[in-house]
């Protein structure tokens, strides 16, 4: 299951924004296009549109010039312009980083061979991303016992990474292991990517689960029916703070208060140790239609609503029991523990 290919120098991707009614392939030929398929959530999920992007950096090369000066320039302005896209997933971030990073280090060789350099970089964020995933499905269904039930929120499986997932590669983890888990679904208003992304994901995989809506989950909690939650995250900070679809936050001070264990799964690519504080994160705010719209086919509310869309929140590392990563877990205090991990 993957919903990116880089075959021949060619880039394709499933349009996120058709499921589940399509599975639709298309083909990504310019950076431009490459850049509103993340813009438009086509192509989502942290992990994942770090290593599109990196291919969309693949697919641009022939367009930059030959002599060297003039690429470095060029190249530096595609970095840019892609980072545009999307502020709060820092995976974006590091994956171009990463492409900058090795162009630098072999400044003193031709363009072509520079090229060259940058194109296996980027297929090693991809095959990185996708041993990743099974590292921390590993780790992550230590945490899961025989018949428990789970929330998840947003999506966080194959379709938001390169390889199995994060915290949903965890449940599947949990279910190839015969632990039997039942996962419950935040719809995740309002782009549903909990109802039109998650739950076909489960269903692909055989695991039991059901639907519900947001607001359903506090009175879940109320009457016992999760055991724990898992989810994902955009950018993690040095003290822990994780920024995560919005109504993360609401969820894990409701694990508190009922004592749920609440754990965030995410690959080291997601952890930004540049940020100290969850208030440092740069949270992405969308076109308010989002919200006064369904799938932008009906309007739910009078047309001159306005509406707010943060996309994000941010949940402090005080409401977070653990967190998995593919190094393994880490528990508080995170301060230290995430400096140890990463060392
Ligand atoms: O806006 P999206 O759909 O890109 O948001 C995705 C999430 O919030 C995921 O939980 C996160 O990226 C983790 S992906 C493994």
């Amino acid at each position: 299951m993957h919903s990116v290919k880089f075959t021949n120098n060619k880039l394709f991707y499933l349009d996120q924004t058709k499921l589940p009614k399509k599975e639709v392939w298309r083909s990504c030929r310019t950076i431009k296009s490459g850049w509103k398929a993340i813009k438009d959530l086509k192509v989502r999920g942290a992990p994942l549109i770090g290593v599109f992007a990196a291919y969309c950096i693949c697919i641009h090369l022939d367009k930059l010039s030959k002599t060297k000066s003039i690429f470095f320039k060029q190249l530096k302005q595609s970095f840019d312009y892609l980072k545009s896209s999307r502020p709060t997933a820092v995976n974006l971030f590091w994956a171009l980083d990463r492409l900058a990073k090795v162009s630098l280090e072999n400044e003193q060789k031709t363009v072509k061979q520079i090229k060259k350099d940058i194109v296996k970089e980027a297929k090693d964020i991809h095959r990185q991303d996708i041993e990743t995933c099974s590292q921390l499905s590993n780790y992550g269904a230590t945490l899961i016992k025989n018949n428990e039930s789970i929330l998840t929120h947003c999506n966080t499986g194959f379709l938001a990474t390169s390889g199995q997932g994060t915290a949903l590669g965890v449940i599947f983890q949990a279910k190839k292991q015969g632990k039997n888990p039942t996962v419950y679904v935040d719809e995740t208003r309002p782009l549903l990517q909990g109802a039109r992304l998650t739950a076909w994901e489960l269903k692909k995989k055989k695991v039991n689960s059901f639907l519900i809506t947001d607001s359903s989950a506090a009175y879940l909690m109320q009457n016992k029916m999760i055991d724990k939650i898992f989810l994902g995250a955009d950018r993690i900070t040095a003290l822990g703070d994780t920024a995560n679809k919005i109504g993360t936050y609401s969820l894990a001070v409701l694990a508190k208060y009922h004592k749920i264990p609440f754990y965030v799964v995410a690959p080291l690519s997601t952890f930004d140790l540049n940020l100290k504080k969850g208030k440092d994160i740069a949270i992405e705010q969308r076109d308010q239609k989002e919200v006064k719209e369904i799938l932008g086919q009906t309007l739910i509310c009078p047309r001159e609503t306005k509406a707010v869309n943060f996309a994000f929140d941010i949940t402090p590392s005080k409401f977070i029991k653990a967190i998995v990563t593919d190094r393994g877990i880490v528990y508080p205090p995170y301060k230290k523990n995430i400096e140890k991990l990463i060392k």
